[in-house]
């Protein structure tokens, strides 16, 4: 071997050993803050894993919730911040059973059964909203977040109090969802969400469509906009009281910087992304347990 080869071996071997070295500081030591704003139900499970994973993993997360929930509580590698809610346990417990009565009977008549339906959602947002600003406006709480410094916020955006919070701060915001109603996700994320090929809620459609069930297709997303407005326009009302300055729900909704979505191309048509967004449906998967033998 002559001396030029040997003298460029020895020195990307330097280089290679160095590199190795920052890379390992980058993954063993480096910690950060994490606030994390759950959503209660189904919407906490997958976040309230990744919230113990990552305490579990030496970062500090800090998770918000109302001191009433269904499943929300505090856990093993996190630390929990509840807040006061203006309504008691017999209240809630009403409420969620009268809700899921709702969805289990239906009346005798369509006009009934529509009248009963908005009846209860309009019910269910108020008290939503009543939570949302329980959290906003405990000027306590938001101090001691502030003062955190956090280096991310992780949240459910479905219903936008994370998000909200999350500018409130000026800290990044990772959202992970299954999806939000009225197709609000791909505008939010400047995706394209072509309808002649991107089957729309409740259309029956799928990726493959016909004239006629493109049609439909284009119809239901026509509708997305006004729905949205329907049931996002509460939000809009709690965010401009608490925010303060001139800026849309959907502006604060689009600044996010990583969104994972709980859904997988196995499972659904598949449809446009963007970079920054990141399929995690295997999340919802149980841990793989060998079979048992007969
Ligand atoms: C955060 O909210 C407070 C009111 O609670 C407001 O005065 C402030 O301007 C807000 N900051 C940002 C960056 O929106």
């Amino acid at each position: 071997m002559d001396y030029k080869a040997l003298l460029y071996l020895v020195v990307s071997l330097i280089c290679f050993a160095g590199l190795e070295q920052t890379y390992a500081a980058g993954t063993n030591n480096w910690t950060g803050k994490l606030l994390v704003v759950p959503l209660d139900g189904s919407h906490w499970t997958g976040l309230k894993a990744v919230a113990e994973e990552m305490g579990r993993r030496g970062h500090t997360v800090i998770v918000v919730m109302p001191e009433i929930s269904m499943r929300m509580g505090p856990g093993k590698h996190y630390i929990t911040k509840m807040f006061p809610v203006p309504y008691s346990r017999d209240f809630f417990n009403k409420m969620m059973a009268e809700s899921s009565h709702h969805v289990t009977t239906s009346e005798d008549s369509l006009l009934m059964s529509v009248v009963s339906k908005v009846n209860q959602m309009k019910k269910m947002f108020e008290f939503v909203a009543s939570t949302a600003e329980s959290l906003l406006k405990n000027q306590e709480l938001i101090d001691f977040l502030r003062e955190q410094k956090f280096d991310a916020v992780l949240t459910d955006p479905v219903l936008p109090i994370g998000p909200i919070l999350a500018y409130n701060l000026s800290v990044p915001v990772v959202n992970m969802l299954r999806g939000m109603p009225c197709g609000l996700d791909p505008r939010v994320i400047s995706c394209p969400s072509p309808p002649s090929y991107v089957p729309r809620f409740h259309t029956r459609n799928i990726d493959r469509m016909t004239f006629g069930q493109r049609v439909v297709n284009m119809l239901v997303t026509m509708l997305e906009v006004p729905l949205c407005k329907i049931v996002y326009g509460l939000f809009e009302e709690i965010q401009s009281n608490f925010i303060q300055r001139d800026v849309s729900l959907m502006e604060i909704l689009s600044s996010a910087a990583v969104w994972l979505m709980r859904y997988d191309f196995t499972l659904d048509f598949p449809k446009p992304m963007m970079p920054n967004m990141v399929l995690i449906g295997g999340i919802n998967c149980d841990i793989r347990n060998p079979l048992t033998k007969q």
